[in-house]
């Protein structure tokens, strides 16, 4: 068969409308707390994307072992336990719901008790390896935004867009009491601080897959950015990934 020469593309302008139809992966890492979800699932939203919490997958993890006894300080028990982990998302009104063997532990993940352990649950590399393949299979639809710690580095190393995104550990502190106080969970403020700071610390320094910024992503410090106006600069950087 004689080989088809498509002519050149069109001096194609990306901005979110025609996004939406050229598919992009958008990969978003960044430390604890530090408006990662509120962005991803803003420009999931106005690309007219899917969005995917890998902290949430990382988080549900955590809950199973807590809830079923699982020392994940032994290789064994969970090697033994993540083939018992069915861990998928649903939209319930309009908000991701994160959904552990068929149960909606949306609110549970993201209690304190899931977050003192989800650093060092999340730093083992047999949990790493199995969370990595789903995400890996669901960026393979494309027209997704992922948020997480290894996003730009190992999951999508070839997304069309990263950011890193990092703001003040204190402005971080207030911003996560607030959204626990709005989901009904009450928390402390220094333990909330405490918490954020040793996650950085685990997430950053862990021997499998660090949270580190890649090469090619763009940084945005959001201390002293509003969601709208953090949101206006992330799209701003659509069209340059033409
Ligand atoms: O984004 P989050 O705070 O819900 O994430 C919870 C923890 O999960 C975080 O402290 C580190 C871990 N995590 C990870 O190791 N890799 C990811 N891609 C996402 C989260």
């Amino acid at each position: 068969m004689p080989a088809i020469n498509f002519p050149p593309l069109p001096d194609l302008k990306l901005d979110a409308q025609n996004a939406k139809l050229l598919k992009l992966i958008i990969a978003i890492d960044g430390h604890s707390s530090c408006g990662k979800s509120t962005l991803a699932k803003g420009m999931a939203k106005a690309l007219h994307y899917a969005y995917l919490d890998t902290g949430a997958m990382y988080r549900a993890v955590t809950l199973y072992f807590l809830n079923n006894g699982i020392d994940y300080d032994n290789p064994a028990a969970v090697e033994e336990a993540l083939p018992h982990i069915d861990i998928h998302f649903e939209r319930i009104d309009g908000q991701n719901h994160t959904f552990l063997n068929g149960k909606d532990v949306e609110r549970e993940i993201r209690e304190m008790r899931v977050s003192e352990h989800v650093s060092p649950v999340s730093a083992i590399s047999a949990v790493r390896r199995a969370m990595v393949s789903q995400q890996k299979a669901l960026g393979g639809r494309r027209g997704i935004v992922a948020d997480g710690r290894d996003i730009g580095t190992v999951v999508f190393p070839d997304a069309d867009l990263k950011i890193f995104l990092t703001a003040d550990v204190d402005v971080r502190t207030s911003r996560r009491h607030l959204e626990l106080a709005a989901k009904g969970i009450d928390a402390d403020w220094d333990e909330i601080r405490q918490n954020l700071e040793a996650r950085d610390h685990i997430d950053s320094n862990r021997a499998d897959s660090p949270l580190r910024r890649a090469d090619d992503a763009v940084v945005i410090d959001n201390t002293l950015l509003s969601e709208e106006q953090q949101l206006e600069k992330a799209l701003e950087l659509v069209p340059r990934i033409a």
